[in-house]
C-alpha cells in the first residue's frame, strides 16, 4: 500500500472515529470566541460591545417543548387537553454527551419548538383569533400542508397554564411552498400587510418600559433604538424620534414580505431573510459579514444574539436603559449548541428539480469565461471573503486583523446597508451560490426577484421598478451593481441561469 493511500485511510478513520464521539456542549457564550468574534462598525471603528459572560449566565434558562398550532379545520379532537395534560417539558436534556448526529436529532426538535418566551400569552383576545375560522380568513396566516400554522406555537408554561407563543428562527427561516410543503431554512415570505391587530398586540410584549413602572417608549424612539446610528452626522434614522405615529407604523410596515428591517440594520435598507441551508458554505454571516461563521459555535452564538443579547450598543453609545436591557431568559447551551449542529449539518437541500443537461453544461462553461468563479469559487461556489461596499477604503492595522478581504475589488451594490446602518462594517460578502434554485429574493437588500431580473441591464435606470424589495422611498429605485454577466448575449444568459440553477 503506498503511503499517501495508507494516510487517507487514517484520515477516514479518525474522522469516523470523531463522528462516533460523544461530546458535552460548550461553554456558547465564551468571552475567548466573542472578542473577535464580529466585525468592526465602520464610522464608530469598533466592534459592537457584547454582554458580559457573567451578565449572560445569571439569566434563567427557559427551554419549554411548544407543539404546533392548528387551524380549527385541522386540531385533532381533544388536542389541546391532550398538551395541557402533559405538563411543562423541557426540550432536550442539559449536560448530556452526545454523538454529532445525536446533536443534529436533538437540534432538529430545538428548530422545531424554540419560541419567543416574553411574547407567550394567555389573553383570550389573542387566542381567540387564532382559534377563529373567520378571523384567519379575513387576516391569513401562513399555514402547511397539515394544516399548522408555521409561525405560532402551543406552549405549557411551569405552572400549568397553556400559552400562545411565536415561533423564534423558524418562523422567518421556513419557506412556505404553493403546494403548502415547507422547506426548513429556506426564505419565509410572510403576507402582505396589513399584520392583523392581535398578532400586533403579541409582539407589543417587545416594548419594556426605560424604567420600572415607566411609560412605554414612543413608536418612533422604539424605532430609533433598533436603527439609530448616532455616530452619523446625517443619520436618515434621526427622524424617527420625533416622528408623528402614523408615519412610524408606516415605515414599520414597509418592509416586502421576505425582507425585515432586522435590529441594527434599517427600514429604508432592509436585509433579505436568506437562506440557511447554505449558511456552512460561508465564512462570514449577514450580508454585511457582521460576524465570523467558524462553525456550529458561532451559529449558536448568533442564535442567542438574534434571540436576547444584542442591545445594539457600540464604544460610547447605547440604546437602551439598564432596565431594558435586562435578559429576562435564555436558552441551555445544550439547547444552542444542538441548534447550531443542526443548522449548519443537518438543514438539508430538498431535491433540486433542474436536471444537469446540455443546456446547464454550457452555463457552466460561460460561469467560468465570465470570471464568476473568481468570487463564487471552488464547491462552495464562494471564496469567503468581503468586498469594499463603494467609497468604503478597509482600514489597516488591529481592526482589520483576521478579516479575509478582497483589497482592490468593488462590488457596486447600493453602499446603504454596509455604510449607514449599526450592520455596516463596510463590506459585503460573497454568498455561496448553492440552493439558488429555491431562492426567492436575492441581492442582500432582496430587491430582486429571480435571476433572469439580476442578469438583465434594465435594473441599473433610475426608473426601474425592482420585482422584489421596493422599500419605503418609494417602488422606483436603481438595484445598482454587481455587473457580473450583464453583457452577455441571450443564450448564454439563459445558459448561465440554467447551471445556476442546478448549484
Ligand atoms: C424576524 C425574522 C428572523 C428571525 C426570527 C430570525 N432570523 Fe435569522 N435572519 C433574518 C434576516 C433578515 C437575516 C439577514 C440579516 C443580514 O443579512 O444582515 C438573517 C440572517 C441569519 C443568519 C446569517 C445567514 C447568512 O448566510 O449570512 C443566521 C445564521 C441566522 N439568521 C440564524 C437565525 C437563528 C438561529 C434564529 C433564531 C434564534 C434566527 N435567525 C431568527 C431574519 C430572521
Ligand atoms: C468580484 C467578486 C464577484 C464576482 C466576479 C461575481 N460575484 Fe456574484 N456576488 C458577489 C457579491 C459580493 C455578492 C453579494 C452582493 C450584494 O448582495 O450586495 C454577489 C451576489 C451574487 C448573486 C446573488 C446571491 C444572493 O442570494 O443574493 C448571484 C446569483 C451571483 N452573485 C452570481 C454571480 C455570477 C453568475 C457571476 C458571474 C457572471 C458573479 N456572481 C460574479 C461577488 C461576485
Amino acid at each position: 500500500m503506498n503511503l499517501r493511500f495508507a494516510l487517507i485511510l487514517v484520515g477516514v478513520a479518525s474522522a469516523l472515529a470523531a463522528d462516533g464521539d460523544k461530546n458535552k456542549a460548550p461553554k456558547i457564550w465564551d468571552e475567548n470566541a466573542l472578542k473577535d468574534w464580529a466585525t468592526p462598525i465602520t464610522g464608530v471603528n469598533a466592534r459592537p460591545n457584547h454582554y458580559t459572560e457573567a451578565e449572560y449566565y445569571a439569566a434563567p434558562v427557559d427551554d419549554l417543548r411548544t407543539y404546533p398550532v392548528y387551524h380549527p379545520d385541522f386540531e385533532p379532537a381533544g388536542y389541546l387537553d391532550s398538551i395541557r395534560n402533559r405538563g411543562a417539558k423541557v426540550m432536550i436534556e442539559q449536560g448530556k454527551a452526545r454523538t454529532k448526529a445525536e446533536w443534529i436529532t436533538a437540534g432538529s426538535l430545538v428548530w422545531d419548538e424554540l419560541d419567543v418566551p416574553l411574547v407567550r400569552t394567555s389573553d383570550a383576545r389573542i387566542i381567540d383569533f387564532f382559534r377563529s375560522r373567520e378571523a384567519l380568513k379575513k387576516y391569513p396566516v401562513r399555514i402547511d400542508k397539515g394544516g399548522r400554522l408555521i409561525d405560532f406555537r402551543w406552549v405549557v408554561e411551569k405552572d400549568g397554564g397553556l400559552k400562545l407563543t411565536s415561533r423564534e428562527c423558524a418562523a422567518c427561516h421556513t419557506q412556505l411552498l404553493p403546494d403548502g410543503t415547507i422547506i426548513r431554512g429556506g426564505q419565509a415570505h410572510f403576507p402582505p400587510p396589513p399584520t392583523p391587530p392581535m398578532v400586533g398586540m403579541l409582539f407589543s410584549a417587545f416594548s419594556v418600559p426605560k424604567e420600572i413602572g415607566g411609560e412605554l417608549s414612543s413608536p418612533g424612539e422604539g424605532l430609533y433604538a433598533q436603527f439609530g446610528v448616532p455616530w452619523l452626522a446625517d443619520d436618515i434614522h434621526k427622524n424617527m424620534l420625533t416622528m408623528p405615529i402614523p408615519e412610524a407604523a408606516k415605515l414599520g410596515d414597509a418592509d416586502t414580505p421576505g425582507t425585515i428591517a432586522r435590529f441594527n440594520g434599517s427600514p429604508y435598507w432592509t436585509t433579505k431573510i436568506p437562506s440557511l441551508i447554505s449558511v456552512r458554505y460561508n465564512r462570514y454571516l449577514d450580508a454585511t459579514g457582521t460576524h465570523k461563521n467558524r462553525g456550529p459555535e458561532d451559529i449558536a452564538r448568533y442564535a442567542v444574539l438574534v434571540g436576547v443579547a444584542d442591545d445594539g450598543s457600540i464604544g460610547p453609545y447605547k440604546f437602551f436603559t439598564d432596565y431594558q436591557r435586562k435578559l429576562r431568559f435564555r436558552s441551555s447551551d445544550d439547547a444552542l449548541y444542538a441548534l447550531g449542529m443542526f443548522i449548519t449539518y443537518g438543514l438539508e437541500e430538498p431535491k433540486n428539480p433542474n436536471q444537469v443537461d446540455a443546456l446547464s453544461g454550457r452555463g457552466a462553461q460561460v460561469f467560468q469565461r465570465s470570471g464568476c468563479a473568481g468570487c463564487h469559487s471552488g464547491s462552495d461556489y464562494s471564496n469567503g471573503m468581503l468586498i469594499a461596499a463603494d467609497g468604503f477604503v478597509p482600514p489597516d492595522g488591529e481592526l482589520s486583523k483576521g478579516l479575509n478581504i478582497m483589497r482592490g475589488m468593488k462590488i457596486g451594490t447600493d453602499t446603504g446597508l454596509a455604510l449607514k446602518t449599526r450592520k455596516g462594517t463596510g463590506f459585503y460578502k460573497v454568498p455561496s451560490l448553492r440552493g439558488l434554485w429555491h431562492r426567492t429574493f436575492i441581492e442582500h437588500s432582496g430587491s430582486i426577484a429571480s435571476l433572469e431580473e439580476w442578469f438583465g441591464r434594465e435594473r441599473l435606470r433610475a426608473d426601474y421598478v425592482p420585482g422584489g424589495r421596493k422599500g419605503p422611498l418609494g417602488d422606483k429605485h436603481a438595484v445598482p451593481g454587481h455587473e457580473f454577466g450583464l453583457d452577455l448575449g441571450v443564450e448564454d444568459k439563459r445558459a448561465l441561469i440554467a447551471f445556476l440553477k442546478t448549484l
